[in-house]
């Protein structure tokens, strides 16, 4: 059994980790931060959030690497794609 954090698990890429892990390896402690920026979907690690499969915790990385110290760190968090360019979303910018 490892603990597991993913950062940016709410993104696109993250979506698919996280599902992906949890089935595969249901004994570990899967812990998902993310910003919820604009790019994120919480709503499709809903099922897992309500079967206590993972912990989801809002927030931004460095706060979250103070409280928890993984076995397992997947980063796939970020600014990422040009679609949030040419919506000319303030996010985008920061
Ligand atoms: N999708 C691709 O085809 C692709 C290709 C090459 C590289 N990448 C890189 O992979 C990473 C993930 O890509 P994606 O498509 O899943 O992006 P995405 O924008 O869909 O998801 C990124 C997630 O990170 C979160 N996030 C942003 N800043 C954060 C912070 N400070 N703390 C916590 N969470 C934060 C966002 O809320 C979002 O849910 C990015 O760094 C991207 O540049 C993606």
């Amino acid at each position: 059994m490892h603990s597991v954090l993913i950062t940016g698990g709410a993104g696109f890429i993250g979506q698919n980790l996280v599902h992906d892990w949890s089935s595969k390896r249901p004994e570990d402690r899967v812990v998902v931060l993310d910003a919820l920026t604009y790019a994120a979907n919480i709503r499709s690690l809903e099922p897992l959030i309500a079967d206590r499969r993972i912990t989801f915790v809002k927030g931004d990385i460095p706060t979250v690497l103070e409280m928890f110290s993984p076995d397992i760190r997947w980063q796939v968090s970020g600014r990422a794609g040009i679609a949030g360019e040419y919506r000319g979303h303030d996010a985008f910018w920061d």
